[in-house]
């Protein structure tokens, strides 16, 4: 069903409900997830984005609800990720005199995703195209997250379409933030930013700094995947701000995986020694526990201690995964710790150690390497090792464990 979501603009996407897996993997759609694409209608017909491939006879369908698809004069293109752009030859198939608007930074992704003899028109920061009653302003916005990405504005309607930023990887049969359980809402904008939008926290940054020095007016902030801001539109590019700045609370992630349950005795422990601190912490084992589910609870947490059992000298598998995701992402304003547990001659704990140290983690304290099955005496030197840790938090915060914001 189409949504009106400003005067002639209408949201004309599509709905995955199924996918659980995006990016090759790298991201868990735990409620799936939407391609959103909006409608002009003015003297220009004018569509911005598309969908994945797959979902063009659904969008072809929203869009024929409202004006005939092969009316669409120009076709924006933020972002030449295929999930984005993946419809537009079925687009343009059926408006073959439609011109393609992208990126100036796009002429290498649209120009080796789409080698096509279409109509382009190449677009920086501060150029406007006149649709009739409606303006298109565009706003590059390099490596948010890809060099080709750029945000549309139209200032008559106060409504920002940035692409990928400020959405969430969340299906719903509703199309604005306010008609959503704010919990959930929040759980994925905040697990979408901690796994896709970390690395470029300065660029995010920079850009809502250039954003407000070009005084942009903005009512409705309409994303490409999820829900639509026009409550309050704004908490959205605070909270992004505050993100970006490694503004976190205090609280520590105790995360590891095991071989035969000792390396979970200790993360057990250590989370005891955490709560004795004062300090609130929680308990991840993976594989049991996706990657894309730990990095979004990482990204408001002070603290990480990663632990895994010694295979062949190494960490086991899953968790030097999640740490290479961490390097990827690198966080930031972190403190870590690593820890396992070994038969003979160990060698995961440093690995992990070094690996948070790549991160740009800051390891605070030395790890903890015990053998075969923790003795009672070890136990409590794993609740030792987690509550100096948790000491560690609240100095980060000057003893205090109340949150920052
Ligand atoms: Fe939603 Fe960068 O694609």
């Amino acid at each position: 069903m189409t949504v009106q979501i400003a005067k002639d603009v209408y949201w004309v996407g599509a709905v995955d409900w199924e996918v659980r897996n995006f990016h090759g993997h790298t991201y868990h759609t735990h409620r799936g997830t939407s391609y959103n694409a909006y409608l002009i209608v003015d003297d220009h017909i004018t569509l911005v984005d598309t969908v994945m491939p797959g979902f063009e006879d659904e969008m072809l369908r929203h869009i024929a609800e409202i004006v005939d698809p092969a009316r669409i004069d120009y076709l924006v293109a933020n972002h030449g990720e295929l999930d984005h752009s993946g419809a537009i030859p079925a687009v343009l198939a059926r408006a073959p005199q439609a011109t393609l608007v992208h990126s100036k930074r796009g002429v290498d992704s649209f120009g080796k995703y789409f080698p096509n003899g279409w109509k382009r028109l190449m677009v920086g920061t501060g150029d406007t195209l006149a649709l009739g009653h409606k303006t298109l302003a565009f706003l590059e916005a390099p490596m948010l997250h890809w060099p080709d990405s750029m945000f549309t504005y139209i200032p008559e309607d106060r409504l920002l379409l940035p692409n990928d930023a400020f959405g969430q990887h969340l299906a719903s049969a509703h199309r604005f933030t306010d008609e959503v359980e704010p919990a959930i809402l929040w759980d994925e904008a905040r697990k979408y930013f901690g796994n896709i939008l970390v690395p470029f926290s300065k660029l995010i940054v920079r850009k809502v700094e250039e954003v407000q020095q070009m005084g942009l007016q903005i009512e409705t902030i309409a994303p490409s995947h999820g829900l639509i801001w026009r409550k309050d539109p704004l908490q959205i590019v605070q909270q992004y701000v505050r993100w970006s700045s490694g503004e976190t609370q205090p609280r520590a992630l105790v995360v590891y995986e095991t071989m035969w349950g000792s390396t979970a005795d200790i993360a057990r422990a250590i989370l005891e020694g955490l709560t004795e601190a004062g300090v609130e912490a929680e308990l991840f084992a993976v594989p049991q526990t996706d990657h894309t589910t730990v990095v979004g609870a990482l990204l408001e947490a002070k603290g990480v201690l990663v632990g895994s059992a010694t295979h062949n000298r190494r960490p086991l598998l899953n968790i030097t995964a999640l740490v290479e995701d961490m390097i990827g992402l690198r966080p930031v304003n972190k403190i870590g710790a690593a820890f396992g547990s070994h038969g003979w001659g160990g060698g995961a704990v440093p690995v992990l150690e070094k690996g948070l140290n790549e991160a740009g983690i800051e390891v605070v304290q030395d790890g903890l390497a015990l053998t075969w099955r923790p003795t009672p005496e070890e136990r409590a030197q794993a609740v030792a090792f987690g509550r100096a840790f948790g000491e560690r938090i609240k100095e980060s915060y000057g003893g205090s464990t109340n949150r920052t914001d």
